[in-house]
């Protein structure tokens, strides 16, 4: 399975699958798929695969652990940009179809709206990890560095339960904001065990 992993075609093949979801929301575009709303079912499935694919990330250190697959750690970066990839298509989405582009106007709904503040901090805060997801940008900023500032991922995590959950408190269903927030949890509580002193 790791030679399987290591494979000079499994990159391109798993690059490929995580443009499946963003084709098939097009096709449900183009065949008119998406109900009543299509414009707020793009930001509400664009904001899901977003925090999908932030799972995914974070699952894949402790999945290597447990399976000793250490390929999977190919994947994490490629995996981190389709997370900002979506968690951008998600910000345009929700700036195009409901505010116009109207960069005032999103200003405005960010002070009035703690959900879409909570958003945009995590989207910021996911920029410079993203932007440094390239082997030019690790050597320029230090391995050591990067490692340090790839943890704000965990802040991000909190952040998008935190908008999940701001976002439903409105329509009192929070049933799937505890699914994520559980797995995620899982996964967070699998670092800090980690960092437990082990006994002597
Ligand atoms: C500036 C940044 C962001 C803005 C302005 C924003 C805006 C929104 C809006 C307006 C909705 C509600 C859609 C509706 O039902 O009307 C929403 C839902 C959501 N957003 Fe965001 N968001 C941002 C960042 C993020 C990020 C970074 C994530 C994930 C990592 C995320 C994940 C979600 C999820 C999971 C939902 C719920 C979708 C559902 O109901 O199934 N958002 N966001």
């Amino acid at each position: 399975m790791n030679r399987l992993l290591s494979h000079r075609w499994a990159k391109p093949l798993v690059f490929a699958l995580c443009l499946l979801p963003l084709s098939w929301l097009l096709y449900q575009v183009v065949q008119d798929l998406l109900g009543a709303n299509p414009q707020e079912a793009l930001i509400r499935a664009t904001g899901d695969w977003a925090l999908r694919f932030l799972v995914i990330v974070l699952a894949v250190t402790p999945l290597r652990e447990l399976s000793g697959l250490s390929a999977l750690a190919r994947y994490r970066r490629m995996l981190g940009v389709f997370m900002y990839f979506y968690a951008l298509l998600h910000f345009l989405s929700y700036s195009g179809f409901d505010m116009g582009f109207d960069v005032a106007d999103i200003f405005n709904d960010i002070v009035k709206r703690p959900f879409i503040l909570v958003g945009s901090l995590a989207l910021q805060l996911l920029t410079p990890l993203a932007a440094t997801s390239f082997n030019a940008a690790i050597r320029a900023v230090g391995a050591q560095r990067w490692q340090r500032m790839h943890r704000l991922v965990y802040a991000v995590a909190g952040l998008a339960i935190l908008h999940f959950f701001w976002m439903r408190a409105g329509k009192n269903d929070f049933a799937e904001v505890a699914v994520y927030a559980g797995i995620l949890a899982l996964l967070l509580g699998w670092r800090l065990r980690k960092l437990r002193p082990r006994p002597r």
